[in-house]
């Protein structure tokens, strides 16, 4: 009697909120466009994955199809859990492990309830209640659905009313499930500096694979947490079944990508939980971070397209709009500047026609001058040396030139030999009893305490207040965290790679509010840290410190998967022997920026770099809100070629870089445009012509149907390194 009471208070209430209660064997279904992630409720109250991948014409289809299935039997039901609990009946990887507060290690999650709300236009998000029936645990799962794009983003929710703290020991954003014949290919990447997204695919064997990072800070130096698992068959750029993947998180992470005993994929992501034990006190909260993933029917070029295209609508800082083209000194004078030699630099950069100057590494410190790399950060107070007049001086010549200006900072870094480290050794990340342990000569702040957030969030608000046209801010990140210790933490130490981000994030959070708009660059020493959580913050990211453009080519490509060329960050420098056409070329996929002597340019490339920032600057909205069409791989071709059409299709331009010099390479075949109208006609046009030479590809009118069923030929070869077409249609 009184079980049957409470159901029906229970019932009452859910109704109250808008929750659904449980019915035997019901079916949550999760719509985007093209596809559909159908969960069902069991008879034991276990929610979990019967379906994802192309939505089915008819919704009672679904329930039909593990039937269909004969891979072996599930002893616990549960291989497919939308969260797989542990310490009860599962014997796979978890998405969570607990130990409660009296010590107990077991976990069961049933569902209560769920609900689907619209979140925006087109937007929808379920949240799915579960509750542990022994202990007083309480998950909720989010899965917000972005119907136009295909894009799913999936997180959860912990609490716990226990008398005292619960230690969650993992605790994954999402637990995905898909069924397939023990047939999916891994595409991940390995890095390390100046060599960021290297790719690697494999087939997936039976048994765990994890891609994961425990390097605290820069968190993706030696791995990114995107990947792309290919169903049947490795995907083609324009065919194949593709799974596109990553966390919205910028520290440690861990994915486990398992093939189960019944041959079927199952993918556990979330923060990494090694060393990161986290302890939660009584009706504390903890969200994970979100998961996005994409399903493509249509090859990797859909998936990225739709994965840009969200990115940009509901991400990326200011992805709507419009991209500053730049002149860095980082490697035209490195450490070694005085006011007079940037006053020069700066009207360089007017002269070579950017919107901005950015000053890089080394205009602070006085006690410990940043002459080097050895010292000063945590001091920023501006070189009286190097400086005498301050930064507003500079400021105001940028000003006078029409330019805008920008700084660089490394706000969560602190160099031993400063002040900051001397005053407050407290707020550094070091173990008490252990030697000292450095990356590029520094340590990292504890972003976990409060003081520390304020300090890092002083940083720039000083920098701001005292310069209010400041006019764009280069956020850098170095060493990675050794000797994982907080003073702050105290007792709940294993909870600082967590507490570390989200600190971080507090920071960004007070910046954007009282500074919405100011583009700021995400560098990471490189390509150390990219995600789609940093990336609210940031307008765009430094892909990596390797700008030799044939490398380049490959790292652009890559990260092109993921990343719309909007954020790119890409420099015209002197890594590489390539001439400066090629160099600019290859920076015109991306973000441009130079980061050269301009003085040291010839005539010749001084007005080629002027032209082809003139021709930048009018083709910028076609590159950052185009869609990009990746036309051919620079792997195993003697020349790549990208593609980017704008959204009224009416303008492209395509991009084509030799990157093989053995003899007689060269674009032999056309190449086929794409995202065209057949119908209508296109004229195709040569750009950034080097001065005084000959175009390689004479101007001319051909039907969208031709440039896309037969091709045009860049004509790139070992001499005539890369092409630009612009293509208007008529
Ligand atoms: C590493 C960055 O990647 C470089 O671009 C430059 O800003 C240096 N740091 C400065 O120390």
């Amino acid at each position: 009697m009184k079980k049957i009471r409470k159901y029906y208070y229970t019932a009452v209430l859910f109704l109250l909120a808008g929750l659904t209660p449980l019915a035997a064997q019901q079916i949550i279904a999760v719509k985007t466009k093209n596809n559909a992630l159908v969960l069902q409720v069991n008879s034991a109250k276990e929610v979990n994955t019967i379906y994802f991948g192309e939505k089915l014409a008819n919704d009672t289809d679904y329930d039909k199809i593990a039937g269909q299935y004969h891979q072996g039997n599930d002893y616990t039901g549960i291989y497919n859990s939308v969260y797989t609990p542990s310490g009860s009946k599962n014997l796979l990887e978890p998405a969570i492990t607990v130990t409660h507060a009296d010590g107990n290690t077991s976990l069961d999650l049933h569902y209560v309830a769920h609900k689907t709300t619209q979140a925006g236009e087109g937007v929808s998000q379920t949240e799915i209640t579960l509750k542990d029936p022994v202990y007083p645990v309480e998950v909720h799962v989010f899965i917000t659905a972005y119907f136009e794009n295909d894009i799913i983003e999936q997180w959860t929710t912990i609490k716990h009313a226990e008398k005292g703290m619960v230690t969650l020991n993992k605790y994954a954003s999402a637990n995905l499930y898909l069924k397939g014949n023990n047939n999916f290919w891994l595409n991940h990447y390995h890095g390390e500096w100046a060599k960021e997204m290297q790719p690697e695919e494999a087939r997936l064997t039976h048994g765990i694979k994890v891609l994961d990072s425990k390097l605290g800070t820069r968190a993706n130096l030696f791995m990114p947490s995107v990947f792309m698992v290919s169903l049947e068959k490795p995907a083609t750029e324009d065919e194949g079944k593709v799974l596109f993947a990553g966390l919205e998180w910028s520290g440690n992470f861990r994915t486990d990508l398992e093939v189960d005993p019944f041959n079927n994929l199952r993918i556990i992501s979330g923060i990494n939980n090694a060393a990161a034990d986290y302890k939660l006190a009584k009706n504390e909260t903890f969200t994970t971070p979100k998961f996005w993933y994409t399903l493509s029917n249509k090859g990797k070029g859909f998936a990225s397209r739709n994965l840009h295209d969200w990115a940009r609508n509901y991400k990326i800082l200011d992805g709507k709009g419009q991209r500053v083209t730049l002149l860095n000194n980082w490697e035209a004078t490195y450490f070694d500047f005085d006011e007079t030699k940037l006053k020069g630099l700066i009207a360089d950069s007017k002269n070579l026609g950017v919107d901005l100057f950015l000053l890089d590494d080394g205009w602070f410190g006085n006690t410990y001058p940043r002459n080097d790399d050895t010292a000063a950060l945590g001091d920023w107070d501006v070189s009286k040396k190097k400086l005498p007049n301050g930064i507003g001086t500079l400021v105001k010549t940028a000003i006078d030139n029409k330019v805008g200006f920008g700084i660089w900072i490394e706000p969560e870094m602190v160099s031993p030999s400063s002040n900051l480290y001397k005053n407050h050794p407290d707020w550094v990340i070091k173990q008490p009893e252990r030697p000292e342990h450095y990356f590029r000569n520094q340590l990292v702040l504890d972003l976990s305490n409060p003081k520390v957030q304020d300090f890092v969030f002083g940083v720039v608000d000083q920098l701001f207040t005292e310069n209010p046209e400041l006019a764009y801010i280069k956020w850098d990140c170095n060493a990675v965290i050794y000797n994982a210790y907080s003073k702050n933490l105290k007792a709940n130490q294993s909870n600082l790679y967590t507490d570390y981000v989200t600190g971080l994030y507090k920071v960004l959070e007070r910046i954007r509010t009282k500074y919405p708009k100011v583009p700021m660059m995400l560098c990471s020493g490189g390509g150390g840290r990219v995600d789609y959580a940093a990336l609210k913050y940031f307008t765009e990211f430094w892909p990596s410190d390797n700008t030799d453009p044939l490398e380049r080519v490959f790292l652009q490509w890559e990260y092109s998967y993921f990343y719309p060329a909007l954020t790119l960050s890409a420099h015209v420098t002197d890594w590489g022997k390539q001439p400066i056409k090629y160099r600019t070329d290859v920076a015109m996929m991306g973000k441009l920026g130079f980061d050269i002597v301009v003085k040291h340019l010839s005539e010749g490339d001084l007005a080629f770099c002027q032209q082809a920032i003139k021709n930048y600057s009018a083709l910028g909205s076609t590159i950052w809100q185009g869609t990009q069409y990746r036309l051919q791989s620079p792997w195993g071709n003697d020349a790549a070629s990208v593609m980017y059409v704008n959204k009224n299709g009416n303008e492209g331009v395509m991009f084509n870089y030799s990157v093989n010099n053995r003899y007689d390479s060269g674009t032999h075949n056309p190449i086929k445009l794409k995202g065209l109208e057949a119908g209508k006609n296109y004229q195709v046009e040569e750009i950034n012509v080097y001065p005084g030479k000959k175009t390689s590809v004479t101007t001319a009118v051909f039907s969208g149907d031709f440039l896309m069923q037969v091709g045009i030929n860049p004509n790139v070869n070992t001499t005539n390194t890369s092409v630009v077409l612009k293509i208007t249609r008529v």
